[in-house]
């Protein structure tokens, strides 16, 4: 799977999205360490604080299907723009699942990759915790 087939798997998603209120549709795709892929889209609330976004749901789907939650890519994409950035908490979500997770966002005609650490520098770390 390149990064444009994960980017288009993306795309598909936020054809799904229910975004009545920001009308801003993201689709997420998450390829894993054993080559299962989860897609999700962002799901919108009236209460507007309980939105939940297009990675978080497709992160949540895997763990609902079993799939070991080891992420080895994930694209993100809307159909309004290209270049769509997680917000920090999906960054926070990503790093949860993979310290070395790489990014595929959509760059015109072609695909950008950025490493997690990139993103979200000096993160918070679940071995803090322990
Ligand atoms: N959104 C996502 O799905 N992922 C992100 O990383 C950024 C924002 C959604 C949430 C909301 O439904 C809409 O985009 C506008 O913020």
């Amino acid at each position: 799977m390149d990064n444009q087939e994960l980017i288009n798997l993306a795309l598909k998603a936020a054809e799904k999205a229910y975004a009545p209120y920001s009308k801003f549709f993201v689709g997420a795709a998450v390829l894993f360490e054993d080559e299962s892929i989860t897609t999700g889209c962002n799901v919108e609330n009236a209460s507007y604080g309980l939105c939940l976004c297009a990675e978080r749901n497709a992160i949540s789907t895997a763990i609902a299907q079993g799939i070991e939650p080891k992420i080895k890519k994930i694209a993100i994409a809307s159909t309004n723009t290209d270049k769509c950035y997680p917000c920090g908490a999906c960054r926070q979500w990503i790093y949860e699942f993979a310290k070395d997770a790489v990014i595929v966002l959509q760059d015109d005609d072609k695909t950008i990759e950025y490493s997690i650490s990139e993103l979200l520098p000096h993160s918070f770390d679940g071995d803090l915790l322990k």
